[in-house]
């Protein structure tokens, strides 16, 4: 990644990572520190932990900071998220942060709402509104349906722009870097617009293992989520989401990946061989980029 260094900015000073631990915090992290910003990846168990359940322990956290990347957890989306995302704001406001890039998702009313909250802060600020992750089938809540053979979703023949996370990242940590991408609703999809049949014969190919898609009513998804040990907190906002966004709103594609880093979006066929290479569907359990195992479920769509 190129730094373009901006007046207004000191990247000598700390950007804080919160969600530093999750699928997109790890890799904005990871960017950051390649590129020689002072960084902090914080989660529940980090040695200066942060947690959104307890606003008297986020100050440690985030003091020193310049910059902030707020991936909420469970889901910008969800109920109460947008109190604690206004508590945020004027914490970051009171440790002197000047820049917050929010993680939201595409096609939620609820998390347009948190949206405002950051584009009304007075902070720089930029959203970094994503399409589904295509990583919610190596490292997420989708995996293991994928390894089980069967992506059972109430998703019928809707087409979504699956997005890797790594092209997510590199946006974010644009933002935090470089003040030309500030002040943006950046909307993030990928390349092609795909059903989720599409979608397991792709994975059937990149991991040699037969995978196929089920359209099942919300019910039956509620009930095989619970089976695959996705989390019963998770499954309620996650069948809530799906029977918001899965209608087609989100059946179309946008160039914001490449007009933020000057090239395309990573097609879903390549992250699904890269995530093959990196044994994400191996029966060991799979890999996480860092190494680490995979993520539990733990934030929707
Ligand atoms: N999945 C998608 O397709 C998609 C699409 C668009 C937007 N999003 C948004 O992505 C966000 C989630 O980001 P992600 O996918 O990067 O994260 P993730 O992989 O779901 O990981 C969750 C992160 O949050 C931390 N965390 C969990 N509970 C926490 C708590 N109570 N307090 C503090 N930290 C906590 C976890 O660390 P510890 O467990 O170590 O605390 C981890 O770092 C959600 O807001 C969701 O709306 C997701």
């Amino acid at each position: 990644m190129t730094i373009t260094p901006d007046r207004f900015q000191d990247l000598t000073r700390r950007t804080v990572v919160l969600g530093g631990t999750g699928t997109t915090g790890r890799r904005v992290a990871a960017r950051l520190s390649a590129a020689g910003v002072p960084t902090r990846a914080v989660g529940r168990s980090t040695p200066i932990p942060f947690d959104w359940t307890d606003a008297s322990i986020w100050r440690p956290a985030v003091d020193e900071a310049r910059a902030a990347y707020v991936a909420y957890s469970p889901d910008v989306a969800a109920p109460g998220a947008t109190e604690v995302i206004a508590e945020l704001l004027e914490t970051l406001h009171g440790a002197g942060v000047e820049h917050v890039t929010l993680l939201s998702g595409r096609g939620e009313p609820a998390a347009r709402a948190a949206e405002l909250l950051v584009e009304n802060s007075g902070l720089s600020w930029a959203v970094v509104r994503s399409a589904w992750f295509a990583q919610n089938f190596s490292e997420g809540y989708l995996r293991p349906a994928v390894m089980g053979g069967v992506l059972a979703i109430p998703a019928g023949g809707v087409t979504e722009p699956f997005l890797d996370v790594d092209d997510l990242a590199a946006v974010a940590a644009a933002t935090l870097t470089d003040a030309r991408h500030a002040g943006r609703v950046h909307e993030l999809t990928g390349p092609e617009l795909l059903t989720f049949d599409d979608i397991a014969a792709t994975l059937s190919r990149a991991a040699a293992r037969p995978v196929v898609f089920a359209d099942v009513t919300r019910a039956d998804f509620i009930d095989g989520a619970i089976a695959d040990g996705i989390p019963e907190d998770v499954v309620v906002v996650l069948d809530h989401l799906f029977s918001e966004i899965l209608d087609g709103r989100n059946s179309s594609l946008t160039d914001d990946v490449e007009r933020a880093l000057g090239r395309p979006a990573t097609p879903f066929a390549s992250f699904a061989e890269a995530a093959a290479r990196a044994g994400s569907w191996s029966d060991a359990g799979g890999a996480s980029p860092s190494g680490a195992p995979v993520a539990d479920a733990a934030a929707a769509h």
